[in-house]
């Protein structure tokens, strides 16, 4: 029988393709840092039975409409706001994310991101580095503590939950903001609930983990910012559509808010010349949450699952629609 054509927009490892070439037959864009270009994608799907592809690649309504055989996106990434939902479910092609075998990895970054910004441990390595350091002295470098500080979660799905486990282990009271309450963060994690302006006002870590949808875009905007303590340290490890990047800027520069951990940003990839890589107060991150050798390959793994259990009939693992 026919195998089903799978096309990757990746390079990605044989070693990973190895066991399910027997059921399906890849296709690959060969290069494994630069994204396949928009007009051979529009090619390649033309033919596919289905699709692995990563966040960089925009599946709109156009792709779908050139894919007339395509039953499966799997893609390479827990948020899915690379993908038109509608236009995917109206020619019934089931899509499906990486959720949980990234949550810890996540968590692990946005931890890394807290501590970095509130101990400055970037600009103390670029200091040693300019060969600055010439004296040991009483504020050399001095930040602001973590433990005992407050952490404001905003989106309390799994990586949030995780994120305020961490917290726990550090002491620090946890706050949440997220569109339904959570019994198990309040219960287990003793995290408390407050609406979005209340958290702003509260803490002195706010924590976008919050997926981009049409209601969460740019919903860390100039009034957010205000809300904020100066003191304040703003992280996002979610997708650099909620926040309003100028307004960021402007608060970071005008000390409006203390500093910022960005994982994600509005358009990526940014260059050196990105304004908020010009700030001292600022770290920026080239979208690594679930950058792990380990997590990475569990996510192609479940994507391959998925499209494996698609076309074997049991149906998908972890779908996002069912249309
Ligand atoms: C995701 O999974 O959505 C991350 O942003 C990519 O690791």
């Amino acid at each position: 029988m026919k195998k089903p054509i799978i096309y990757i927009t990746r390079k990605i490892p044989d070693e990973i393709l190895a066991p399910y070439q027997d059921s399906l037959d890849f296709r690959m864009w060969e290069e494994e840092d630069i994204p396949v270009p928009r007009n051979v994608l529009l090619q390649e799907v033309k033919e596919a039975d289905g699709v692995l592809c990563l966040l960089t690649e925009n599946m709109d309504r156009e792709l779908f409409e050139n894919a007339p055989q395509l039953k499966v996106v799997a893609n390479m990434a827990v948020g899915y706001d690379n993908i038109d939902l509608e236009a995917a479910r109206e020619r019934n092609v089931i899509v499906t994310n990486t959720p949980d075998v990234l949550t810890e990895t996540t968590a692990d970054l946005a931890f890394s991101l807290l501590t970095a910004t509130s101990r400055r441990v970037v600009e103390a390595n670029d200091y040693i580095r300019a060969g600055k350091w010439n004296h040991w002295s009483p504020y050399l470098m001095a930040g602001s503590d973590i433990h005992g500080k407050k952490v404001g979660i905003v989106g309390m799905g799994r990586i949030g939950e995780s994120i305020a486990r961490r917290a726990n282990g550090f002491g620090m009271p946890i706050m949440y903001h997220n569109r339904s309450r959570k019994p198990s963060a309040e219960n287990d994690l003793g995290a408390t609930y407050m609406d979005f302006d209340e958290l702003l006002r509260e803490a002195d870590f706010v924590v976008s983990v919050i997926p981009l949808t049409t209601e969460t875009r740019k919903l860390f905007n100039e009034d957010a910012f205000e809300k904020m303590k100066t003191s304040a340290i703003f992280i996002n490890v979610s997708r650099g559509g909620v926040v309003d990047e100028k307004a960021l800027y402007h608060a970071l520069n005008e000390n409006t808010i203390h500093a910022a951990g960005l994982d994600v940003f509005e358009e990526e990839p940014i260059d050196a010349d990105h304004p908020l890589v010009k700030l001292d107060n600022v770290v920026c991150l080239p979208h690594i949450g679930s950058a792990s050798v380990e997590t990475r390959t569990k996510m192609l793994h479940l994507c391959m699952d998925n499209l494996l259990a698609v076309f074997s009939g049991e149906g998908p693992i972890t779908p996002v629609n069912n249309p």
